[in-house]
């Protein structure tokens, strides 16, 4: 049974950035293989990783609907329209040397994403088996875990910014974490972004009223902000950059 590990919180937080990270990290230390899901409509955990996709299940299905819509029936002869479905969503797994990642991305128009997240989530389901590790990256916020695109999550690590009021959300997000029947076994807390002068106590005081579990307090860092804007992929930092070599310190001690 593969280890389900989920980022979460609030928006630009840096859940992408550790996500990526997260995924180099296990790879580095043989934990693989490794299944790399973004589940971000607006899909960028592959420009962290440094990795080319071509399709989504959301670009797949928007090319079907168009196809359907055209009377230009693409489904050949002797396959039920499900069985072409499931054929085609296949595509939406881009496959490395060290981890697959499969990419939700959005259809077009307005409308909700319940039909994008009902693909993922059974795709998710059909390749769970294949894999030691699913890491899964979200949109801020904790809409897809309680609309149940995850059937069953090991460990939710919840990133926030160094401030109380941040510290508070991520708080709302772990007691919803907690409510929903997930099994996540451990739930943890990463600040991020945190000044030189280190987190307050006042941020500190929070954390605990929240009873939420600090895994680690990461700095705000440069050499990373300037690669990002460069389009650098961040994963891809070298092992001696601060941020790195910190966040690799606190998963050490995450027993993952
Ligand atoms: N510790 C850090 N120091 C400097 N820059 C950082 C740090 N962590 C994240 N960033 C930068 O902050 C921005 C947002 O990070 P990221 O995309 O990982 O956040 P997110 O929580 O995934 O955002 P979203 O909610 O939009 O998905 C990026 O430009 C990233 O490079
Ligand atoms: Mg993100």
């Amino acid at each position: 049974m593969a280890k389900t590990i989920a980022l979460a919180g609030k928006g630009g937080v840096g859940k992408t950035t550790i996500c990526g990270m997260l995924i180099k990290y296990l790879a580095e230390h043989n934990k693989k293989p490794i299944l790399a899901v973004d589940a971000d409509a607006n899909e960028n955990l592959n420009e962290v990783l440094g990795m080319e996709i071509e399709d989504t299940l959301g670009s797949i299905r928007e090319e079907m609907a168009q196809a359907e819509l055209a009377k230009n029936n693409p489904i050949p002869l002797g396959m039920t329209k499900q069985e072409y479905a499931e054929m085609k969503f296949a595509d939406a797994l881009s496959e490395g040397d060290d981890y697959d990642l499969l990419v939700m991305g959005r259809t077009q128009g307005k409308g909700c994403y319940c039909f994008v997240n009902g693909i993922l989530s059974s795709q998710v389901a059909k390749y769970a088996g294949n894999y030691k590790y699913i890491v899964v990256d979200n949109e801020a916020g904790m809409e897809h875990i309680s609309r149940g695109v995850l059937p069953r999550v090991d460990t939710v690590i919840i990133v926030s910014d160094c401030s109380r009021r941040g510290v508070m959300t991520a708080g709302r997000i772990y007691d919803l974490a907690k409510e929903l029947d997930l099994g996540a076994k451990e739930i943890k807390l990463i600040i991020n972004r945190a000044p030189a002068s280190g987190a307050s106590e006042t941020v500190l005081e929070t954390v605990k009223e929240c009873g939420m579990d600090l895994a680690g307090i990461l700095p705000h860092d440069e050499e990373l902000f300037e690669y990002d804007g460069e389009g650098k992929p961040t994963a891809e930092l070298p092992k001696e950059n601060h941020f790195k070599a910190e966040l690799y310190k606190l998963f050490d001690s995450m027993n993952l």
